[in-house]
């Protein structure tokens, strides 16, 4: 572990932030030597193993993330459900805090919370995990794969906490025993300044403290650590290994509040400068993908996130179409220009601020939300059209909450259910599987899966939607490509 310099005349002491800020900024990371000529024919793959998969079991340490997997299919769908109310009302809130007056730790406001949370997994960090290596010589983690946040935290010890840490069965990180861990001084600028919004503390008792980070999330919890650089060691397609190096790592020490049962930490997939998923598409021409499969009803498929261009990774069932990625316009999100949505052709009247972010609507691709989200003023001619096509079937009322249009599914035959097709304001369309809107339940009963939340508010196209779909970001053109896909690799 090394720490930045410790003793220093001052002048020095400024000169040497400079040069690690500069460092920062340009340095994102490099190849083993091995690699880098050959940087774009490579690919980077991570697979990602939702919360539910049986691929998971064993996987994560926390004895009791392992049981805590649902017993029925209606179970699986009120936990995923759960997680979605919380996870919109954290992007909402970042929303609004984000704003021009208020930029660092501001999350301290009084909201009320319907719902206890009582671990990570309930946090709303995401629905999928990765393995990642951190650290020279690497350590391997089980992260949560995060579309919506930009930090990358591992639970972690120093040699100043883990003495503490003795009787914990929580796997760590040992910061002390890898050769490229580097922590950030508070005082410099990257600490003051460049990552405020990942929430860094401004105290800095001496020069080279370690820039802290105290890392809350709304249901009151907390990860507290100190920022570094370190080397992650990722997985190529072609089966080699490659570093990359100084990409910024919490090392976090200790939580706060409900505990992020379950996973080692988090990796930060949002758009945001010091993202992982940025530092990484930089490396690969500015591209990553996911192609996710059906897990309401899990088959033994694996789901890959790569970095780089994948058109010939999958297989797909259609061209690609494209739309403007809107990044910098809801934090560390991926918002799209939606402009409506048709149902068996015939398109429904919603007010078109629900689609404007910056009247407080807008949309966002977030696979770490199940379930599609919509405003109140689109949620309603979307549930009364597609509510309408199905009058056929008998209505069950008895509540399974928060559904309000459920029905027998007996004789169901989706063939003869009006496509729902999200239209995007530069013409592309998009059009889900009508599994992905009518969703099983129960035995023998679908609902319309979707949320609503108040108006303004934000819409979010949850990954239960964007299921047998490829979907590419290009960061660099800001554009989403996507095309129907069986999302198996050729
Ligand atoms: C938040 O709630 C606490 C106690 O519930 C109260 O003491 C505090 O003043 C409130 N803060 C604000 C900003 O309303
Ligand atoms: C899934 O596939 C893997 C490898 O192909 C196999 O080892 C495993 O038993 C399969 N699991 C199930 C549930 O079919
Ligand atoms: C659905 O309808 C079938 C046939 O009418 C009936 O046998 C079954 O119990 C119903 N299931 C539910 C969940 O209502």
């Amino acid at each position: 572990m090394k720490w930045r310099p410790l003793l220093l005349s001052p002048l020095l002491f400024i000169f040497l932030v400079s040069i690690s800020t500069v460092f920062h900024g340009l340095v994102l990371s490099h190849t083993i030597p091995e690699e880098r000529d050959h940087q774009h024919s490579n690919k980077m793959r991570l697979e990602l193993i939702h919360r539910h998969s049986p691929q998971l079991i064993g996987k994560l340490v926390h004895e009791a993330s392992n049981n805590n997997m649902p017993k029925s299919q209606q179970e699986r769908i009120l936990q995923l459900v759960l997680r979605d109310t919380t996870r919109h009302r954290m992007i909402s809130h970042k929303r609004g805090q984000y704003g021009p007056n208020s930029r660092r730790k501001n999350w301290e406001f009084n909201t009320s919370i319907e719902m206890p949370m009582h671990s990570g997994a309930d946090y709303g960090a995401g629905e999928y995990f990765v393995q990642v290596r951190v650290g020279k010589p690497a350590q391997k983690f089980m992260l949560i794969a995060d579309t919506g946040s930009d930090l990358t935290w591992v639970y972690c010890s120093t040699r100043n906490t883990h003495k503490r840490r003795q009787g914990n069965h929580r796997r760590v990180f040992h910061a002390d025993r890898s050769s490229s861990f580097e922590t950030i001084p508070c005082l410099s600028n990257m600490c003051k300044v460049q990552l405020a919004d990942l929430f860094s503390l401004t105290t800095c008792p001496t020069p080279i403290t370690p820039c802290a980070y105290d890392f809350s999330y709304i249901d009151g919890s907390a990860a507290l650590g100190i920022f570094a650089d370190d080397t992650i060691t990722v997985g190529l397609t072609n089966g080699r290994k490659m570093m990359l190096d100084n990409v910024l790592v919490g090392c976090t020490e200790s939580t706060q509040g409900a505990a992020f049962k379950g996973a080692d930490g988090v990796l930060g997939l949002g758009y945001g400068k010091f993202s992982f998923a940025t530092k990484a598409a930089e490396k690969f021409g500015g591209k990553f993908s996911y192609c996710l499969v059906d897990h309401l009803s899990p088959m033994n498929i694996s789901n890959y996130l790569i970095f780089g261009g994948t058109r010939n990774e999958h297989s797909l069932l259609g061209n690609v179409r494209y739309t403007k990625l809107l990044l910098n316009v809801i934090p560390s999100s991926y918002a799209i220009n939606v402009k409506g949505i048709s149902i068996g052709d015939v398109m429904l009247r919603i007010p078109f601020e629900v689609w404007d972010a910056n009247v407080g609507g807008g949309t966002i691709l977030d696979s770490g939300t199940s379930l599609t989200i919509l405003a109140e003023p689109a949620y309603k001619p979307v549930m009364n059209a597609l509510g309408m096509s199905l009058s056929k079937y008998k209505r069950l009322l008895s509540d399974i909450k928060p559904f309000e249009y459920c029905f027998n599914s007996t004789g169901f035959d989706q063939s003869l259910v009006p496509r729902l097709v999200f239209h995007f304001a530069d013409g592309a369309r998009f059009e889900p599987l009508v599994k992905s809107y009518i969703i099983d339940v129960a035995p023998q009963t679908k609902c319309l899966g979707f949320l609503s939340v108040r108006w303004p508010g934000t819409s979010i196209i949850g990954n239960i939607m964007q299921q047998n779909h490829l979907w590419e970001f290009d960061l660099v053109r800001s554009v989403v490509g996507f095309a129907p896909s069986s999302c198996t690799c050729t």
